[in-house]
């Protein structure tokens, strides 16, 4: 079973591509290289070169496929804030290519990346699959409309599309360097080259952090799961919520960085975010096994990891 990848050579496509190698499976990834690395792709994954919104590009690559997971995106609310032109063509024109090149193909299950960001101001917590989206940013409503095309191809044409509303998704690989990154992995880069990180607000809006490896279990669920319903859309979390100035404080304790400095509110953040995680353990049979402590210090054992310059050959 051939399985193609749009964004693999990113931080969670590349962790569900090893576990995909990992039980037999083949993996071609298809990714243009932005924000993902050459160097994520792990050894007998196929790598091709290319932009979601080129759609005959992206049929290509699909050709021979026996499911997709459509995760290449505009990841960062603050740039589909500042680039609304550009993220949409990503985000969602992107998610329209991936189900038509698999309608076109026959193949019939795409997982899609949609994300917690689509409850935006909801603030009816645990936030459950049912509540109406209340997107606060172009980046949501364009998840949300991903979602609509999901849900539009499996009542137009029978296919079993599934999409995944990740909540905070942290863990090796998140790239620290990225002003565009997640928190927590800035937090670490930061504490880590011994620079002051910045608390948004007052640091008491919450998420929901879930390890990476968890989503990767998570997706390979979704890949290889008999069909639970077409188009439906299901939460990854773990139902426990943790305040940004929470996290600092815990990363703080483990690296001795200095407290955080502060600066305004971002324009399009979520106040609250938390999952009840209850549909996807009954339809999908997923749950989170990593806490939040354990990640974290997986996240920061490799971030350290990284820091360490690399011997010469001779020595
Ligand atoms: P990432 O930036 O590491 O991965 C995205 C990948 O897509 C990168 O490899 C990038 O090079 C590729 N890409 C971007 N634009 C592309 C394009 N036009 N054509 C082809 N490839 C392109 O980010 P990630 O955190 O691994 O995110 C993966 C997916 O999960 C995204 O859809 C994101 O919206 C979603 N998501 C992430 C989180 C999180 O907390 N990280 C939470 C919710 C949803
Ligand atoms: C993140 C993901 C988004 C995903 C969503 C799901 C990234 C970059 N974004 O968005 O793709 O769909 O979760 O819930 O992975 N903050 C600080 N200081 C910083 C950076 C951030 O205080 O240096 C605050 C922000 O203001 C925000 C919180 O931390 O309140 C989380 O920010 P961020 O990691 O960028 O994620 P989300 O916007 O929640």
């Amino acid at each position: 079973m051939r399985i193609l990848i749009t964004g693999g050579a990113g931080f969670i496509g590349s962790h569900t591509a090893e576990l995909l190698l990992a039980q037999g499976l083949d993996v071609t990834i298809y990714d243009d290289l932005s924000t993902g690395k050459r160097a994520n792709v792990p050894a007998g994954a196929t790598l091709v070169q290319g932009d979601v919104r080129d759609f005959s590009a992206l049929a290509i690559a699909m050709r021979g496929c026996d499911a997709v997971l459509h995760l290449a995106a505009v990841v960062s609310v603050p740039m589909s804030i500042q680039r609304p032109h550009f993220a949409h063509e990503v985000n969602a024109t992107g998610t329209l290519n991936a189900l038509e090149a698999a309608r076109y193909l026959g193949i019939d299950r795409v997982v899609i990346a949609s994300s917690a960001a689509v409850y935006g101001a909801s603030k009816q917590l645990p936030l459950a699959e049912a509540l109406p989206p209340e997107p606060l940013s172009p980046y949501a409503a364009q998840k949300w409309l991903a979602e609509a095309y999901a849900a539009t191809y499996a009542a137009l044409h029978g296919m079993s599309p599934i999409c995944l509303r990740y909540f905070n998704v942290y863990g090796p690989r998140q790239d620290p360097a990225s002003p565009y990154s997640g928190v927590l992995s800035r937090f670490i880069g930061a504490a880590l080259a011994r620079e002051q990180s910045t608390l948004h607000g007052d640091g008491r809006q919450t998420r929901d952090f879930i390890y990476v490896g968890d989503v990767a279990r998570a997706n390979v669920r979704a890949l290889l799961a008999p069909d639970p319903a077409p188009g439906l859309v299901f939460n990854v979390g773990t139902g426990r919520a943790v305040s940004v100035a929470e996290a600092y404080a815990l990363i703080a304790r483990l690296t001795g960085a200095p407290p955080a400095g502060r600066a305004p509110a971002r324009a399009g953040d979520v106040p609250h975010s938390r999952a009840d995680v209850g549909r996807a353990r009954t339809l999908l049979g997923f749950a989170p096994c990593t806490s939040f402590e354990a990640g974290l210090e997986a996240t920061l054992a490799w971030a350290q990891q990284r820091l360490v310059p690399t011997l010469p050959m001779s020595a």
